[in-house]
């Protein structure tokens, strides 16, 4: 592994198409840049057409010749994922999806318009419904990356999965551990059912930035004072927040199943490493019975033979 790597280390990208999603804002937004100032052809995936609009444009004035496209995918919607995957499983060559879009700290249970709770029916299993209808343009690559991103919060003792939708007691930070942890879950599973092939399945953290993602957190008097003084003592970059998700979806050195997170508190003091797995996240059983809830809440049969 390399001593110090930074993203001017990524190789060229040109030729590989890239899928991101939460790309409008946030790490989603950092990684897009990057990713395409190497070359890639970026599918910028968003939920909103406004925010995702302003994003490519503003990505083509700090990126002069960007191949950019936009995507519009509502990862709280199993249908409209269905619908913006079906063209792009049927005609794309897909190199690398970063699962990145997120909810956190939603204040009650909300419902996706499907049913599921909202934090987890967006960061996990919207994810997972998305990866699976996008499985026919990964395959179309030589060597795909799945990137998912997860956070610290998926090793938190509350990230426990049983009782996946908050159905009998709903606490919001909770919630956002749970689908964290599934997160992390699903990679090691993916990894295991594309044992053997070239391609890789990667799940990072970020450490933590202020972005968008504490929307909810700052509305309470507490949450703002709380994340005032983290984000002058503790919190990293928007920019640095993006290094693990570069890493794992660039470096020829990642192997498949790895979980990777910054260097430390600094994210661009070092090379993303490997970090410690969650409780349960190396267990093939917990892996097992992750995949077939997941498919059973979404109705989502996803086409990946386990080996
Ligand atoms: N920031 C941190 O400290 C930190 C720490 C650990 C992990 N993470 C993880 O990093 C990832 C990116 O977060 P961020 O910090 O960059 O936050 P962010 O700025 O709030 O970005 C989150 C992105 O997710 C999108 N999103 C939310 N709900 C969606 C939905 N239903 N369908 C499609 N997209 C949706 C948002 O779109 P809208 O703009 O339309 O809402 C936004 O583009 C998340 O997975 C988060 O859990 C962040």
């Amino acid at each position: 592994m390399d001593s110090h790597w930074t993203p001017a280390d990524i190789p060229d990208l040109s030729g590989r198409t890239a899928l991101i999603t939460g790309a409008n804002s946030g790490i989603g937004h950092r990684t897009a840049r990057v990713l395409a100032e190497r070359g890639a052809r970026v599918l910028l995936a968003g939920r909103r057409p406004e925010p995702l609009a302003d994003a490519a444009r503003r990505l083509r004035a700090d990126v002069p010749g960007a191949r950019l496209e936009t995507v519009e995918i509502d990862l709280a919607d199993l249908g409209a994922i269905r619908e913006a995957a079906a063209p792009l499983a049927a005609a794309e060559t897909l190199d690398l999806l970063v699962n990145n879009a997120g909810v956190m700290d939603v204040p009650e249970r909300r419902l996706t318009r499907d049913g599921l709770e909202l934090t987890v029916g967006t960061n996990h299993l919207g994810h997972f419904a998305l990866t699976a209808h996008l499985m026919p343009a990964l395959r179309r690559s030589a060597a795909a990356r799945v990137v998912t991103v997860s956070a610290v919060a998926a090793a938190w003792r509350s990230g426990d999965l049983a009782d996946l939708m908050s159905e009998r007691g709903y606490r919001p930070m909770s919630a956002y551990a749970k689908s964290k942890r599934a997160n992390v879950v699903f990679t090691r599973e993916l990894a295991r059912r594309l044992a053997g092939g070239a391609h890789r399945a990667v799940a990072v953290h970020p450490g933590s930035a202020i972005t968008d993602l504490q929307r909810h957190t700052s509305t309470s008097r507490t949450g703002r004072l709380i994340l005032a003084v983290a984000s002058r003592t503790l919190m990293g970059s928007a920019d640095g927040a993006a290094w693990p998700s570069l890493y794992a979806a660039t470096h020829p050195g990642v192997v498949n199943g790895a979980y990777l997170g910054p260097a430390g508190r600094d994210q661009t003091s070092g090379t993303p490493k490997p970090v410690r797995l969650p409780a349960g996240a190396d267990d093939p059983d917990v892996g097992a019975w992750l995949w077939r809830e997941s498919e059973r809440l979404t109705g989502v049969t996803f086409p990946v033979p386990q080996s």
